[in-house]
């Protein structure tokens, strides 16, 4: 272990869940990494990536799990799961669809997740506002509906991701 494994405080579990195409990736790597790629691959099985943060007094290293939108390269879905304390499930503003299943990914997380998990509902893909699909105010309403927390993001940009993940991972208890 490095030194600070040895004083990290807390080492928290996240998943990222969502279609296919809507950005989780680049968010991730956004976050963990500072980069994005325009050309990105559909992520095949399960990465990883980590980032630590200092909370208040804690350190606190965030162990992000990135899985694939596509059922055929996606892993066993329960130990994706397991142990996670926070999630983001992210749809693409300019693709409808990808809003319409969130009610799909709920479903799979409320019957593999924590039933405390802190989830943030997140509409990526701000920066193409011209092929909007989804409306701000509809992401607010289903995220009241549903009891998650919401928020607009660009991966491209670098909008809003900082906030997404830091508002997941200081409202974990
Ligand atoms: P799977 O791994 O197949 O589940 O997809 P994913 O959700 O990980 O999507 P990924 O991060 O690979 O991004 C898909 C495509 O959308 C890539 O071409 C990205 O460059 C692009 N993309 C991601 N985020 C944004 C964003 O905020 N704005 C724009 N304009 N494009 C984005
Ligand atoms: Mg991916």
């Amino acid at each position: 272990a490095d030194s600070f494994d040895e004083e990290c405080d807390y080492l928290f579990k996240a998943v990222l869940i969502g279609d296919s195409g809507v950005g989780k990736s680049n968010l991730l790597s956004r976050f963990a990494k500072g980069e994005f790629r325009l050309d990105s691959k559909p992520t095949i099985g399960v990465e990883f990536a980590y980032r630590n943060i200092r909370v208040g007094d804690k350190l606190i290293k965030a162990q992000i799990w990135d899985t694939a939108g596509q059922e055929r390269f996606r892993a066993i879905t329960s130990s994706y799961y397991r142990g996670a304390l926070g999630g983001l499930l992210v749809y693409d503003i300019t693709r409808r669809a990808t809003y319409e299943n969130v009610k799909k990914w709920l479903r799979e997380l409320r019957q593999f997740g924590s039933s405390d998990m802190v989830v943030v509902l997140v509409g990526n893909k701000s920066d193409l506002g011209n092929s909007r699909e989804v409306s701000e105010e509809e992401g607010k309403t289903l995220a009241e509906v549903e009891g998650l927390c919401f928020m607009e993001t660009s991966a491209l940009q670098n909008l809003n991701v900082e906030e997404a993940f830091l508002h997941m991972i200081t409202n974990i208890h």
